[in-house]
């Protein structure tokens, strides 16, 4: 593994090991066990949208880990005036040892990749959010100790959450159900890795797929970027919601998670949302600790190529 771009690249194994050594780290970190793992190190962490958890949490967690977290607004760099990315992954590369970025298009987040020289973590693309998906795996597995035989569903936009969910759910071993507006699909790419998995399934009902749900998941109407296209949306998305009728459709003791930012009565009722606030913000947390697992597997010289 040497970068972190999306959810397709990882194997299996890779997902288990980082869950694992976010286990180990998170357990330091409650018990302040110091691990100055990337000490000496430097992380570049380029913002092109807003982010509240992605950046305290990689900020906190690359300071927590013994290194440097360098926080750079696409607003101050010159990427912002139109310098390509093949140069400024080329430039930075000789600076840093590895870059997180939050930005619009996939492709600008590859090509960081293929022409830089360091790791690069994809903190979010309109395509997916790698590492929201891993803290969401993580928390999973805390609740519910394994991912075998578990049903996780999904209500709302095909966006980047969904895309990464869906690949993630299905390669940690869970049984994945969507329900989305027919026109409000996750990517090709998505719907073609997810048609090779029986386990997979997609709907416009949102009873219909929570139905015997473990994991009940959902995000926002309309993501960052999408500003223009809101009220449109609030009508296409009506009845994609987190509710109590969708609760009672799951497993009794189904969890419920929220990557937030959270709009309550729009894709979750505000009932649901404090009713599982334990899960949701343990979610939150996670970011911390699957990020910083992300960061020792790419950037520490022992875990080196
Ligand atoms: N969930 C998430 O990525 O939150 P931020 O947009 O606040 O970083
Ligand atoms: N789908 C949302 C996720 C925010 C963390 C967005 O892209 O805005």
């Amino acid at each position: 593994m040497k970068h972190l771009l999306k959810m397709l690249d990882l194997s299996q194994q890779e997902i288990f090991d980082i869950l694992d050594l976010a286990d180990k780290l998170k357990y330091q970190t409650k018990h302040g066990i110091p691990h100055p793992i990337l000490e000496g190190k430097t992380l570049g962490m380029i913002f092109q949208k807003a982010s509240t958890r992605t950046r305290v949490s990689f900020e906190t967690g690359m300071h927590q880990l013994g290194g440097y977290p360098l926080f750079l607004s696409a607003n101050d760099l010159q990427i912002g005036r139109g310098e390509p990315v093949q140069d400024t992954a080329r430039v930075l590369s000789r600076y840093l040892d590895g870059i997180m970025i939050r930005t619009f298009a996939q492709q600008e987040v590859e090509d960081l990749a293929s022409y830089g020289s360091i790791p690069v973590i994809n903190g979010l693309t309109d395509f997916c959010h790698p590492c929201q998906v891993l803290a969401d795996l993580l928390t999973i597995r805390e609740y519910k100790d394994t991912f075998d035989g578990l049903k996780m569903c999904y209500i709302g936009d095909g966006n980047n959450m969904a895309n990464s969910l869906i690949v993630g759910g299905l390669k940690a071993g869970m049984a994945v159900s969507v329900a989305c507006p027919d026109d409000y699909r996750p990517d090709a790419q998505v719907m073609d890795f997810a048609a090779g998995y029986d386990c997979f399934s997609i709907t416009s009902s949102p009873l219909e797929a929570a139905a015997d749900a473990d994991v009940l998941i959902t995000d926002v109407w309309s993501s960052m970027g999408m500003e223009a296209e809101i009220e449109k949306r609030k009508i296409a998305f009506k009845g994609y919601q987190i509710n109590d009728e969708i609760m009672a459709a799951a497993h009794a003791d189904a969890m419920v998670m929220h990557c937030l930012p959270a709009h309550r009565e729009e894709e979750i009722t505000a009932k649901v949302f404090e009713a599982h606030a334990a899960e949701i913000f343990d979610e939150a947390e996670n970011r911390l600790h699957a990020q910083k697992a992300v960061m020792v597997k790419l950037m520490s010289d022992e875990n080196a190529g």
